[in-house]
C-alpha cells in the first residue's frame, strides 16, 4: 500500500485516530519488531495521550530474537509493556487479551464496584504505520468466524466491532498513522524491511545502507550468504563481489548495481540472511 503523506493527510489521519480513541479502552500499538523505533509514529505519545497502551512487536518471527529481548527490557524500563508477536502464524497473539485484561483490571474493577454486574467487553483499537501488519493481526484475532456486532448506539455508524472471544472487542478498521520519514535513516530502515515501496527511495541507496549495516552487525551472515572471504571496506567493491558471485551482470559482463541492490534487499526481506534487527536499543 502506498499512501502519500501530505500535511493534510497527516492531520486527517490524526483526527480519525483521535475520534476512534473516544470509543475504546485500550490501544494496541503495532510496530515492526525489526525496527521498533523507526516503525513508530512520531506523535504517538501525543495522539494516544492517556489511554492505556500495549506495544506489539509484530513480525517478531523475522527479527533477531536477542535484540527483541533487549527491546522488551528497554521498553519495560519506560513503563511500556511490549509483546513480541507473529500475526501471520499467530505466535504470541493469544497473550494480547490476557495482558490487556491485566492492564484494564483497575478500570473494570471500578465498574464492578459501581454495581455494574456484567462489565462489557474491553474495547481496543489497533494503530500503526502502513504495512506493519494491522490487517493481518485483526484477521488473526478475529479467527475464522468474524462475528460483527451491529451498530452500537451512540457510536459513529460506520464503525463495527469484531468480537475476540467474550472479553475483547476490536474496532474493525485500524488507526493508520504515518512514520517518521523526515529522518533519512528511518526512511532507509523502512525501505530495507519493505515497509515502504521500492520506488520511493533509490534502491541502490537502500542497499548501500543495508549492506553497511550488515557488515557491522551481521558480518558472518553476510560472508556466508555471498561466499566472501572478507568484507571489502569499499562499498563499490562489495557490490562488485556480490554481483560477480551471484551473476548480477549487465551486457558486457559488467556488474549491474541495480540487480545487486534488488538481490540483497530481496534476500534480507525473505530471511535469506536469517532474522535481522535494524533498530538497536
Ligand atoms: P497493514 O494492514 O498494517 O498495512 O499490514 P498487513 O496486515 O497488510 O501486512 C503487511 C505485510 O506484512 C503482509 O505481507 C503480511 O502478510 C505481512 N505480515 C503481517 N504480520 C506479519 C508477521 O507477524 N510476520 C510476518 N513474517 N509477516 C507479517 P505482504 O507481503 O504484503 O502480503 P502477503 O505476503 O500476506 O501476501
Amino acid at each position: 500500500m502506498t499512501i502519500q503523506w501530505f500535511p493534510g493527510h497527516m492531520a486527517k489521519a490524526k483526527r480519525e485516530v483521535t475520534e476512534k480513541l473516544k470509543l475504546i479502552d485500550i490501544v494496541f500499538e503495532l510496530v515492526d519488531a525489526r525496527i521498533p523505533i523507526s516503525s513508530r509514529n512520531p506523535l504517538i505519545d501525543e495522539i494516544v495521550a492517556n489511554k492505556p497502551r500495549i506495544m506489539l512487536l509484530n513480525k517478531a518471527d523475522m527479527a533477531d530474537p536477542d535484540v527483541t529481548k533487549q527491546w522488551i527490557d528497554f521498553f519495560a524500563a519506560q513503563q511500556i509493556e511490549a509483546l513480541p508477536i507473529d500475526s501471520q502464524s499467530g505466535t504470541g497473539v493469544k497473550q494480547i487479551v490476557a495482558v490487556a485484561k491485566e492492564r484494564l483490571r483497575p478500570k473494570f474493577e471500578k465498574m464492578l464496584a459501581k454495581g455494574i454486574k456484567r462489565p462489557r467487553a474491553m474495547r481496543a483499537l489497533i494503530v500503526g504505520i502502513p504495512n506493519v501488519g494491522k490487517s493481518t493481526l485483526i484477521n488473526r484475532l478475529a479467527g475464522k468466524h468474524i462475528a460483527k456486532t451491529g451498530d452500537t448506539p451512540g457510536v459513529t455508524k460506520a464503525q463495527q466491532w469484531i468480537k475476540v472471544g467474550k472479553e475483547l472487542e476490536l474496532l474493525d478498521t485500524p488507526g493508520i498513522l504515518w512514520p517518521k520519514f523526515e529522518d533519512e535513516e528511518v526512511g532507509l530502515k523502512l525501505a530495507t524491511t519493505g515497509a515502504i515501496k521500492d520506488t520511493i527511495l533509490n534502491l541502490q541507496d537502500v542497499a548501500v545502507y543495508a549492506l553497511r549495516f550488515l557488515a557491522i552487525y551481521y558480518p558472518d551472515r553476510l560472508k556466508e550468504r555471498y561466499v566472501l572471504s572478507h568484507i571489502p571496506e569499499d562499498i563499490v567493491q562489495l557490490f562488485d563481489e556480490i554481483g560477480k558471485k551471484r551473476g548480477c551482470l549487465a551486457v558486457g559482463g559488467v556488474v549491474d548495481y541495480d540487480k545487486v541492490a534488488e538481490l540483497v534487499l530481496r534476500d534480507i526481506r525473505t530471511e535469506k540472511l536469517g532474522r535481522l534487527s535494524f533498530d538497536r536499543p
